[in-house]
């Protein structure tokens, strides 16, 4: 009997496209579908197996596209229906897949769907939306809080209830208990595969599924001061219900009319422990629930092994890994843990067992901008605290050119402050740069399968450094990351071996001497393959 052979995005890499920052093709400042087609070269040559694109629908940009008023279409500001198939095609043409962003937790308030069920009371469209009446005191149903900042119920006057929205007001929660809501979601899904999308990055997920009784969340017991205001409650009520499974199931079953093996992601903002429930008892679920633990990880060594071994343990029979570094949505990896740790951390993600998702920009090792108070773009920050995410969200930085030729004209929002060092052309031409060992390491993986389909077994870890093994058949790796910057001396691997890669991207193929320890230099992560 001939075994199936595994799925591609098991051994895939996934790169994020945030539209808007990616590259401008028509001189508005804003990215777009081709500006992504101009840069296609530039993806397959770093060596990124599949391209998550951000949501590129028709939009009141509330929310910057993540308030969709149309969904089996492009809004013009992202190029057209023909753009897309082209895009769709350089993909395949080279061997890449198409990942997009399904948004099914919400529609923007313009959605007419919305503005349907706003017309009365009797709409037909009315269920389609989670509605309520105000509480006997005349003030919010319950105490249900919006991610955005403030409750997440907003009064609609004119038919004397309030619509529910877990994120801005623009952005209305659809109600997941209703069929027909259901169904239509199934239609966008079969135009988009029908289209050719090798599968979905579905938003907010975990938060289909609202308490039917709209209990109140409970007060979240562990809240610091420090953590942001949404994070008072603990949201079992008004998100992250087990009866999500319904809808990931019937969505699964979408997918799987389908040749190719199309794949469905989760966004799931979890520990390791509840996030693997997302997978399903018997692999049910998303495929690929999205891992985001080494984002708010303190990174210690010691800390990174664990979160590693308890993922490990969690999985269930035959589930499949994912890491993730960052996103559009939270600070950058280079700001949280410096550059030189930057490139650690990349090694890390490129090493283990698990299929990777890197954000534009990561290869370039890009820090968060500062965005001064006048320049805030990001909705969010301007409706509740902090900074919000454009730092995260500047423009890629390409060549020395004019608005470092992200566009002919100035971008809708400031290139970072290391946009004039960091940018592709520069470490093109540094053999060194970060760009340089992010390339390496996705060649490596490449051509050593033990790097993306092999066991995964822990070696060593300390205060200062941590080592692992990927196994497959007889090829052995053993990968030393010193998460310090310090020179340290660490336990060789446990058989003669040679370094196959450093993250300092010199003296590769020279032989260690392995008599005692190994020497890994500051902020040094270094790839031995067994003899
Ligand atoms: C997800 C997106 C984020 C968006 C939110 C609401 O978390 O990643 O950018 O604002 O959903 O759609």
């Amino acid at each position: 009997m001939t075994q199936k052979s595994s799925p591609w995005w098991q051994s895939a890499t996934i790169y994020q496209i945030y539209i808007r920052s990616f590259q401008d093709s028509n001189g508005d400042g804003i990215g777009d579908l081709a500006g992504i087609l101009n840069r296609l070269d530039y993806l397959h040559a770093l060596g990124v197996d599949a391209l998550w694109i951000t949501p590129f629908y028709p939009s009141p940009m509330a929310d910057f596209g993540y308030d969709v008023s149309a969904y089996c279409d492009v809004d013009p500001r992202f190029g057209s229906i023909a753009d897309f198939d082209r895009l769709r095609d350089g993909l395949h043409q080279r061997g890449m897949k198409l990942l997009i962003d399904l948004v099914p937790n919400h529609t923007s308030n313009q959605h007419p769907w919305f503005q349907e069920a706003l017309s009365s009371r009797q709409s037909p469209k009315r269920d389609w939306y989670i509605w309520h009446d105000p509480s006997p005191d005349g003030g919010v149903p319950n105490n249900w809080w919006s991610l955005s900042g403030g409750p997440a119920w907003q009064f609609d006057p004119a038919s004397q209830q309030y619509y529910m929205h877990s994120f801005l007001a623009e952005q209305p929660d659809l109600n997941w208990r209703n069929p027909a809501v259901r169904d239509a979601f199934y239609q966008v899904m079969r135009f988009w595969l029908d289209r050719g999308v090798d599968g979905f990055r579905v938003d907010v997920i975990g938060g289909l599924m609202k308490d039917p009784a709209f209990q109140d969340d409970p007060v979240n017991e562990g809240y610091k001061d420090s953590d942001p205001d949404f994070l008072r409650l603990k949201a079992i009520n008004s998100s992250n219900r087990p009866e999500v499974m319904e809808v990931i199931a019937e969505m699964r079953a979408v997918l799987a009319h389908y040749a190719g093996d199309r794949v469905l992601i989760g966004e799931l903002y979890q520990p390791v422990e509840q996030l693997v429930f997302y997978y399903g008892a018997h692999l049910e679920g998303v495929h690929l629930p999205f891992n985001f633990n080494l984002m708010w990880l303190e990174w210690k060594a010691w800390g990174v092994m664990k979160l590693i071994e308890l993922y490990e343990r969690h999985l269930p029979k035959g589930a499949w890994p994912t890491w993730v570094l960052g996103n559009h949505d939270q600070p950058r990896v280079a700001s949280r843990l410096g550059p030189a740790q930057a490139r650690l951390a990349m090694m890390l993600m490129l090493t283990l067992r698990g299929t990777p998702t890197l954000y534009q920009g990561e290869e370039l090792g890009l820090e968060n901008a500062i965005i001064s108070a006048d320049e805030i773009q990001d909705p969010f920050a301007k409706a509740g605290k902090g900074q919000g995410r454009d730092g995260e969200r500047t423009p890629m930085p390409w060549d020395d050119s004019a608005h470092a030729g992200f566009s002919t004209h100035t971008p809708w929002l400031r290139l970072g402050g290391d946009a004039a060092l960091k940018h592709v052309a520069a470490q093109d031409k540094d053999p060194l740069s970060m760009l340089a060992m992010t390339r390496a390491l996705f060649k490596l993986r490449k051509q050593e399968p033990a790097l993306s389909r092999g066991e995964w077994s822990a070696l060593y870890a300390d205060d200062h450094s941590l080592s692992y093994e990927r196994i497959l058949g007889q090829d052995r790796f053993a990968i030393l990351l010193n998460l310090t910057g310090q020179t340290i001396l660490v336990e060789p691997p446990p058989y003669s071996a040679k370094l196959v890669l450093s993250s300092y991207l010199d003296h590769t193929e020279k032989a260690f001497d392995f008599s005692d320890h190994v020497t890994l230099r500051p902020n040094e992560g270094c790839i031995f393959k067994a003899l």
